[in-house]
């Protein structure tokens, strides 16, 4: 339970708090990831803080996050229970759940991801016909400034859309509009001050009006929307030929109906789907703004990658995951876009599922645990110049190089279950709008690297100009 006020002994040290408000104080609310790198300065690699009735350990650097996440990874693959989102969720699908059923819909969704082959299309194609009607949609601004994050959202969506639904949505369509809308709003409003005071104080914050009850009811309406597709496929499913995500699963659910033991079923199946879209779209997503934004920041960059791009690619087809090998500086710069940009800046949070000891303090069963991602993406000990974009991190001999500390996704056995989906989106994405398009900063303005904290670190809105290169 991670309602725990008073820490047992041999717990990791605290700093100052107050009564009941805990350690408030400490928090940077607009820039937590700031305010904890702060205090893992002062008191160490890993330390623990309250705030109302949740409290939560904090684990720094390359060396500890390697030791709890992967050394130690069966005891800390585990997810707290965070009231707003449990309020929601409850424990199903693939992010929130635990233990037996977790480990279920995990294999699942990976191998369902992994061989698809569903339908007649290979995952690689779908994601390289969205970008086909995403290039579109940018040639029609004609190289004038526009803010590209409507039309990246859309097309990463369809990619999820594809393999859940089986089908994308045209951009203008008002029911994938509206979809679009209640994630974006619902992720938005789970981050704010009357959600963040359900969370420390959910016993009290129920009967209080405020904008956590938005959440709760567009979440309501997102649901709605999955089991009407649910309903559809239903309909027509054929379980020798799945077309997506959601047949393949009705299948399972007919292959176990017997199993007692199972846990596919329409309560982790629309939870699973939905954790798709949470989970792969505002991520990819945050990342390509922040490419765009860094390659029109630094235009010699962007000159040497459309180089590799014109010798390797060429200008008559489109880039092909097979490139990515013969690719080594463009794919280190996507790396170190990753790097530095820092989108999931505390990581999602961990629990553990049993007792255990970790740098000699004690953990018990449920104790929330924050594996800082900020300290190992910046880690100085791993890092020549950690906080210096330098695609170098990434090469050596002209060779790509592989880190050890690239952990964006994570580690461990709940690491990102999209890895290679978000790697292929990455690299297709990004080269093919260098391949179409010179990205530039509109005439007389200046772009800045200026963030701001939501469900990702991402850009401040900004508006660029991509001009046709032929
Ligand atoms: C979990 C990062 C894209 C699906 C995570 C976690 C991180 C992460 C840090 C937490 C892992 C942990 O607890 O240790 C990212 C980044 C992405 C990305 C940086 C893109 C640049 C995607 C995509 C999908 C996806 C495209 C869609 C398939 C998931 C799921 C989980 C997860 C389902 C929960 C896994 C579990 O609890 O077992 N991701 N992700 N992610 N991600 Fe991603």
């Amino acid at each position: 339970d991670y309602v725990k006020r008073r820490p047992p002994r041999n717990f990791p040290p605290r700093p100052f708090s107050l009564p009941f408000l805990g350690n408030i104080l400490h928090m940077n609310f607009s820039q937590p990831h700031v305010g904890i790198q702060q205090l893992a300065e002062k008191l160490g690699n890993i330390f623990c803080l309250q705030i109302g009735s949740l409290q939560f350990v904090v684990l720094n650097g390359f060396p500890m996050l390697k030791e709890a996440l992967v050394h130690q990874g069966e005891n800390f693959a585990g997810r707290p229970k965070i009231p707003i989102i449990f309020e929601n969720f409850k424990e199903f699908g693939l992010v929130q759940s635990n233990g037996h059923a977790w480990k279920q819909q995990r294999r699942f969704a990976l191998s369902t991801l992994r061989n698809f082959g569903l339908g007649k299309k290979s995952l690689e194609e779908r994601i390289q016909e969205e970008i086909r009607y995403l290039l579109d949609v940018i040639e029609e601004e004609r190289g004038q400034p526009f803010d590209p994050h409507l039309h990246i959202n859309e097309s990463v969506s369809n990619i999820i859309c594809s393999i859940t639904f089986g089908d994308r949505f045209e951009y203008h369509d008002s029911r994938f509009q509206e979809l679009i809308r209640l994630f974006d709003e619902s992720l938005r409003l789970q981050l704010s001050p009357s959600s963040q005071f359900f969370n420390a104080f959910p016993n009290i914050m129920r009967f209080l009006p405020g904008s956590h009850k938005k959440v709760f009811s567009n979440w309501k309406k997102v649901k709605c929307f999955v089991r009407q597709e649910l309903e559809r496929h239903r309909e027509d499913w054929n379980p020798s030929e799945p077309r997506d995500f959601i047949d393949a699963y009705l299948t399972e659910m007919q292959k176990t109906a017997d199993d007692a033991d199972s846990s596919f079923n329409e309560d982790n199946l629309l939870q699973s789907t939905l954790d798709l879209f949470v989970a792969g779209t505002e991520t990819t997503s945050t990342t390509l703004r922040w490419a765009l934004l860094h390659m029109a920041m630094k235009p010699e960059v962007q000159e040497k990658i459309q180089a590799e791009i014109d010798r390797v690619v060429g200008l008559s087809r489109q880039p092909v995951m097979e490139d990515r090998p013969k690719m080594p500086y463009t794919n280190a710069v996507i790396h170190e876009i990753q790097r530095i940009s820092n989108i999931i800046p505390l990581n999602v949070p961990r629990a553990t599922v049993c007792d255990t000891t970790l740098a000699g303090f004690y953990l018990p069963k449920g104790t929330t645990i924050i594996p800082n991602l900020t300290s190992v993406l910046f880690d100085k000990n791993e890092w020549e110049t950690p906080y210096e974009f330098n695609p170098q991190h990434f090469l050596e001999n002209g060779e790509f190089r592989k880190r050890e500390a690239f952990l964006p996704f994570s580690t461990g056995k709940r690491v990102c279950l999209g890895e290679q989906l978000a790697k292929t989106e990455l690299f297709l994405f990004f080269t093919s709008f260098l391949q179409k398009f010179k990205f530039q900063a509109p005439k007389n303005r200046t772009l800045s690297l200026r963030a701001q904290v939501g469900i990702t670190f991402s850009p401040f809105p900004y508006q660029i100009c991509a001009i046709p290169r032929y």
